[in-house]
């Protein structure tokens, strides 16, 4: 199948492109390196993949490509995933999330594509969890907290959209908290990365408030076969991707340390404004029409992640 990967060079996007050369497809990275970086593709560009360094906002650009590539499926995974930013500049987030949503699914359509795949987001869609019944349903209110996760959402009303009006098969798949190989540690999110490098380089891990706060951890291997899963279906709307498990920041702190071989002895900063105090959500829909459920656990998931900072495959940090 050809196949187009938007952030291919991302952490997801990279260990997609991954899974996709091994099925066979004939794959194309669209990546602006912002935050992803070309090694990550290494191993798949010596197995065929390739990758164009590129803006998805930009539109000629993505016509251009699309028309060229005819992908039978579009993954489409590159945005603005600050959430600071997207509070500090809204207009950025909503151009590259929305608009260049937009520019990709007209760009699909008219090259026939066959299936249009969007990352979209399990917790900054739903909000605050705190006071709901857990793990939250796709149809729970969505209460964004931040332009992010409306922005999210926004593109999600257009996928959709582009199924009603010109019958794209699309669907969103709503991710979790995702962990794994080639997370940024370095970035604001990615709380596993960020302990597992700061655990391993021998820092006391910052934690935000009184680490009771929990997140829906799941692996980004279980990830990538939920998009391989929804890529040979063509079932549509949105889809949760998470484990329904909900796990505190200080029990994962405990156990990365645990997989580092160190004792997980977190310094205690104030709480950051905006953070949602409890989230896990409910993946029995992707389970019953895409097949699909998280299969690694999350000590199993901790351990590889350890392994992967361990080995200082991450690199060096990023420039800008
Ligand atoms: N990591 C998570 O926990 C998580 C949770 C929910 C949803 N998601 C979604 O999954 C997707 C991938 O996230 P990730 O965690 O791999 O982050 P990432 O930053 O590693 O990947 C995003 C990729 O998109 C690229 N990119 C950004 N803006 C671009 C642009 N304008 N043009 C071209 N490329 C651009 C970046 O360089 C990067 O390679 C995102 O859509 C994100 O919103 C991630």
């Amino acid at each position: 199948m050809r196949a187009l990967v938007t952030g291919g060079a991302g952490f997801i996007g990279s260990n997609l492109v991954d899974a996709l050369v091994e099925r066979g497809d004939d794959v194309l990275a669209l990546d602006d390196l912002s935050s992803g970086r070309s090694a990550n593709l290494e191993p798949a560009r010596g197995e065929g993949a390739r990758l164009i360094e590129g803006d998805i906002a930009d539109s000629a650009l993505v016509r251009e490509l699309v028309a060229e590539l005819k992908p039978q499926a579009v993954f489409h995974l590159a945005a603005q995933i600050d959430v600071r930013r997207s509070i500090s500049d809204p207009g950025f987030d909503l151009r590259v999330n929305v608009g260049a949503t937009l520019n990709l699914l007209a760009a699909a359509h008219d090259s026939g594509c066959e299936r249009f795949l969007l990352a979209s987001t399990g917790g900054a869609i739903y909000g605050e969890g705190d006071g709901r019944e857990l793990p939250l349903p796709e149809d729970a209110d969505r209460r964004p907290d931040a332009p992010y996760g409306q922005s999210k959402y926004a593109a999600e009303g257009y996928v959709s959209l582009w199924s009603r009006l010109y019958g794209l098969s699309t669907a969103a798949l709503r991710l979790g908290n995702v962990y794994g190989p080639r997370q940024d540690p370095h970035g604001e999110a990615g709380v596993v990365a960020i302990f597992s490098r700061a655990l391993l380089g021998g820092e006391a891990p910052r934690v935000f408030g009184d680490g009771e706060q929990t997140r829906d951890y799941v692996y980004v291997g279980d990830v990538v076969d939920a998009f391989l899963a929804a890529s040979r279906s063509r079932a549509g709307g949105a889809f949760n991707v998470g484990t329904g498990v909900e796990t505190s920041v200080l029990e994962l702190g405990h156990l990365i340390g645990e997989a580092c071989g160190v004792e997980f002895e977190p310094r205690l900063e104030p709480a950051r404004a905006g953070e949602v105090q409890r989230i896990s959500i409910d993946s029995g829909r992707a389970e019953r029409e895409l097949g699909w459920r998280a299969q690694v656990s999350l000590a199993d998931g901790i351990a590889e992640t350890a392994a992967h900072f361990r080995s200082g495959s991450e690199g060096p940090r990023p420039a800008g």
